[in-house]
């Protein structure tokens, strides 16, 4: 289990909740040790959830590299990712405020319900844009607003500060998660690490797949994903998906959310921790992979 847990740890990533829990203790005084194991504990419950997500999606590669599942098998990817869950809470035992533990359970209950919602969704074409809202908020947007809540609640950041620390977290997460529906279709396979086009191909429904069914010629291509097509007309409905305004109302979309979160931002306390969020904000709006 340890090596598998290696195996993916060594891929990388971006880290991103980690520095959320680290930038978002600066708002309060930390014990370095706590916020330490807080940040970690984010990532791992990230990376456990990716290890499972990747059985149920039955995804070859992940970052580059090949996934615990097919390196080793679904049994063993299942072990995997609950030894790393479990060594996340372990880790999370040393935070004594009983509301940190409220917010981290609710928000791993609703990213449960995110993935199965997800799995429910698939090849429903007539879901809405709240639908897929609600989705990617269960999915990402929460746990990147706990790693921001979480972070200042290990700091003793009082309660108002704390709260639109997650707010914030809400917003920039949301927009991280549409920015990624996009690149899903605009990025290549090197810069995401997994080839192009995976979520429709699995009968995914995101929100460039939801803009561009507003066209009637288009949704009709686009329904067609549900039949077993061949590999060159699934090329040409994402092509078509990619030469339509889709793209670029899901990256306004996207904006309006970061516009949100840095809203919030100015509402914090001035302090060096506030700039550097709002620059990782901005990065997320700009990403490729
Ligand atoms: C990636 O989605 C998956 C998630 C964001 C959440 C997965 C959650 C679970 C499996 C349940 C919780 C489990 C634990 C152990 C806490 P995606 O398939 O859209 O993204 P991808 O392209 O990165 O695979
Ligand atoms: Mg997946």
């Amino acid at each position: 289990m340890q090596q598998a847990s290696l195996h993916l740890l060594q891929a990388g990533g971006k880290r991103i909740r980690p520095v959320f829990v680290l930038l978002a203790a600066k708002f309060g005084r930390y014990d370095i040790q706590v916020v330490k194991d807080v940040a970690v504990a984010l990532e791992l419950i990230h990376m456990a959830s990716l290890v499972h997500d990747d059985v149920i999606d039955d995804a070859d590669l992940r970052r580059g590299r090949p996934t615990i599942k097919s390196k080793w098998d679904n049994r063993f990817a299942m072990y995997s990712g609950d030894y790393i869950f479990a060594k996340s809470l372990e880790l999370m035992t040393n935070v004594e405020n009983p509301v940190a533990h409220q917010i981290l359970s609710n928000t791993i209950v609703e990213l449960t319900i995110g993935e199965i919602e997800q799995i429910k969704d698939k090849y429903r074409f007539e879901q809405n844009l709240r639908d897929y809202l609600l989705r990617i908020k269960r999915k990402t947007a929460l746990l990147i607003a706990a790693s921001c809540q979480l972070g200042a609640i290990a700091a003793g950041v009082e309660e108002e500060v704390h709260r639109k620390l997650a707010r914030f977290g809400y917003f920039v997460g949301m927009s991280f998660q549409i920015t990624d529906d996009v690149l899903d279709f605009t990025g290549t396979e090197k810069e995401l690490g997994k080839p192009a086009g995976g979520d429709l191909l699995q009968g995914n429904i995101t929100l460039p797949v939801l803009f561009a069914m507003k066209d009637e010629k288009l949704r009709s291509e686009i329904v067609k994903v549900h039949e077993n097509i061949g590999s060159d007309e699934m090329t040409h409905i994402i092509e078509l998906i990619k030469n339509s305004n889709a793209i670029e109302k899901s990256l306004e979309f996207s904006d309006r959310y970061l516009d949100k979160a840095l809203e919030v931002l100015d509402e914090l306390p001035n302090n060096k921790a506030k700039k550097t969020l709002r620059d990782i904000a901005l990065y997320i709006g700009k990403r490729k992979s």
